[in-house]
């Protein structure tokens, strides 16, 4: 039997010696209707069923023996989200594309179709953040754990909600994300402030009129474009079409806004004039609640944060994502807006912005305290590199990491690779070895460049031990540091990441700007080869893989980027 299919197995039997009646009821109801677990309030969102807030999600997930069922289409469109019209992919059709709900502890089972006929373009849907525990094969990452899946062909991917909160989904092949092929993930669990009313994502997205695809051109030859405008929510107003973004409120009640960066090249201010926002989560982690004016969110983070409309007179307050011009070109630096409303009609705010600097930072790591304390040990495994970029032979910008850059081929993941044997890797391959199980690993990634990137590590929530601009003086925080799926890299900086050993597979560490990612920015770690090489299910990927490479071989696609 199959390593995965065992797996589930051992789920469903775990869950069937498990019943809890009111867990039994919800499984035949719609996904989005789910009722919160038992005990969870608006006055008590610490709670959830036999857990709570302090459980350590790493160790204990609630056996809910609940599997969510999901169908996704990625098409070809025309949209025009602030009123002017161009041609974009998405996912069933509306950018951003459904949200994906589960609650703490089910299976998710999603099975995606490529209907993107025209630009014959091959897909992949990676589930950002999604700790994918010896699901590997599952992170839909393009030539590392899987081969595109061609126009006319489905894939379907299999994880467990081991954790809660907030994230999206989003193509990993080229700037396919960044052509629209996203949406949201919302994983129910409790809480570590209370709130009134949960209002679901809120995506900020950076929109030019040409795509992606077109800018890239202009990306690699001369270097990062400066786009249109941005998008709240998949909307905005544009000169004079379109329309803001709205979100109604009562007077006294608190919400929650699941606040995402889903722009391909924009560091993001996020603010609501005269409201507070209290931070609760980063990325997928709980954290002891804080009160700030404004947020500062990097590309690929996410911030849970609890706004509470206790205004006495205006009824109107912009609602702002402002690109943060230090590491952002963009065209509409004002205009990226919303309206946050109370009663009546929506009228246009009058309001002034909180006052704050244009520069790209991370919320300050002493401000990022999560409820479940870890800390970290010696690292048993380190090293350091350092990024750079130049022009390749062909005059093109490429990025490197310790003067490589990846390039790896759609057709030949490093699963297949693994899977025949491979153990001689190519220097442009970006594979880091990590043989020994739970060692832990430190990795410092330093640039004397003055561009800030922020850092995604697929598999893992990693550590954040030092992060800062110039050289890193020594110090770390090892005792229950921030620790996420992305921090950034600041300018002229260093981050000092660590995690542990404890998921085996190849697991992609990237820079999240869109054009970084296909320009080579990217490592990959091959974590406890033998046991990775275990969990492969040969058949499932190499039946993709098949019908890929049958698809290319009638239309022979070309790969102009890293291949990831
Ligand atoms: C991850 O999977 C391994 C192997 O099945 C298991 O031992 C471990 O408990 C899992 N961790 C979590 C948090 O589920
Ligand atoms: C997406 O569209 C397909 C049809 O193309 C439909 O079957 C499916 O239910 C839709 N999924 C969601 C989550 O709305
Ligand atoms: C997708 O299609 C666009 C438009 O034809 C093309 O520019 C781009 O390179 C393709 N991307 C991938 C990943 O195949
Ligand atoms: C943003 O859009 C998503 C997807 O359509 C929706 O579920 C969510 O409620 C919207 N957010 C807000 C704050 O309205
Ligand atoms: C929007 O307004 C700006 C400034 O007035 C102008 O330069 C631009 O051409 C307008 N764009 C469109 C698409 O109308
Ligand atoms: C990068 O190069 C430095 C200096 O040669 C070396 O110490 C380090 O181990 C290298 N890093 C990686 C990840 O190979
Ligand atoms: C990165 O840090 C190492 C160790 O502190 C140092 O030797 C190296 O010069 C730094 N490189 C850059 C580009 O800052």
């Amino acid at each position: 039997m199959r390593p995965q299919k065992f797996l589930f197995l051992a789920y469903a039997l775990a869950a069937a010696a498990f019943t809890i009646p009111q867990l039994e009821a919800r499984k035949s109801k719609s996904p989005q209707k789910a009722k919160p677990c038992a005990g969870n309030t608006a006055h008590k969102r610490t709670k959830w069923c036999d857990y709570d807030i302090n459980t350590d999600y790493t160790q204990t997930v609630p056996n809910t023996g609940v599997t969510r069922e999901y169908w996704l289409s990625i098409d070809e469109i025309n949209v025009a989200p602030d009123g002017i019209e161009r041609f974009a992919m998405a996912v069933n059709g509306t950018i951003p594309g459904p949200t994906i709900y589960a609650d703490w502890g089910d299976n998710v089972v999603v099975h995606v179709t490529n209907h993107l006929d025209e630009s014959r373009n091959g897909t992949s849907i990676h589930w950002h953040g999604i700790r994918q525990n010896y699901t590997n094969q599952n992170d839909g990452v393009v030539s590392i754990t899987q081969c595109p899946t061609a126009p006319g062909s489905s894939i379907t991917y299999k994880w467990r909600a081991a954790q809660y909160g907030s994230s999206w989904y989003h193509s990993h092949i080229g700037l396919q994300a960044w052509e629209g092929v996203f949406g949201g993930i919302i994983i129910n669990g409790p809480a570590s402030k209370n709130y009134d009313v949960d209002k679901g994502m809120l995506f900020l997205n950076d929109w030019s009129h040409r795509t992606a695809d077109e800018l890239y051109t202009y990306a690699q030859a001369v270097g990062p474009p400066t786009l249109d405008t941005g998008l709240i929510n998949g909307t905005n107003k544009y000169n004079d079409t379109g329309s803001y973004f709205t979100m109604r409120a009562n007077k006294g009640e608190s919400y929650r806004l699941r606040v995402l960066n889903a722009a391909i090249d924009t560091h993001w201010k996020f603010m609501i004039d005269n409201h507070q926002l209290t931070v609760i989560a980063m990325d997928f982690v709980p954290i002891k609640p804080y009160t700030t004016e404004y947020i500062n969110i990097g590309m690929g983070q996410r911030y849970d944060i609890i706004v509470t409309a206790n205004q006495p007179n205006a009824r109107n307050h912009w609602i702002r994502a402002v690109p943060q011009t230090d590491c952002s070109e963009n065209d509409n630096v004002e205009g990226i807006k919303g309206i946050l409303h109370y009663y009546g009609k929506v009228g246009t705010p009058n309001t002034s912005p909180w006052q704050f600097d244009d520069i790209c930072l991370d919320e300050d790591m002493s401000k990022l305290v999560p409820i479940v304390p870890k800390s970290v040990s010696a690292a048993g495994w380190d090293a350091m590199t350092d990024v750079t970029v130049s022009k390749n032979t062909n005059n093109l910008f490429r990025w490197y990491l310790n003067s490589t850059t990846m390039q790896v081929e759609w057709e030949d993941p490093t699963l297949l690779q693994i899977h025949d044997g491979t153990t001689e890797w190519e220097a442009s391959s970006g594979v880091i070895e990590l043989p020994n199980a739970n060692e832990w690993v430190y990795l410092l990634i330093n640039t004397s460049m003055p561009v800030a990137h922020p850092i995604h590590l697929h598999g893992h929530d990693f550590f954040i031990l030092a992060q800062g601009t110039g050289p890193w003086d020594g110090t770390t925080v090892t005792s229950n540091p921030p620790r996420r799926d992305t921090a950034l890299l600041e300018s002229s900086g260093y981050l000092l990441m660590a995690w542990e050993t404890d998921n085996p597979g190849a697991w992609l560490m990237h820079c999240h700007i869109g054009w970084h990612t296909s320009e080579g920015f990217a490592l990959q770690f091959i974590e406890r080869y033998d046991e990775a090489k275990e969990l492969i299910n040969y058949d499932y990927v190499n039946d993709n893989c098949q019908s890929w490479i049958e698809y290319d071989g009638e239309f022979s696609i070309e790969q102009e980027d890293s291949g990831v």
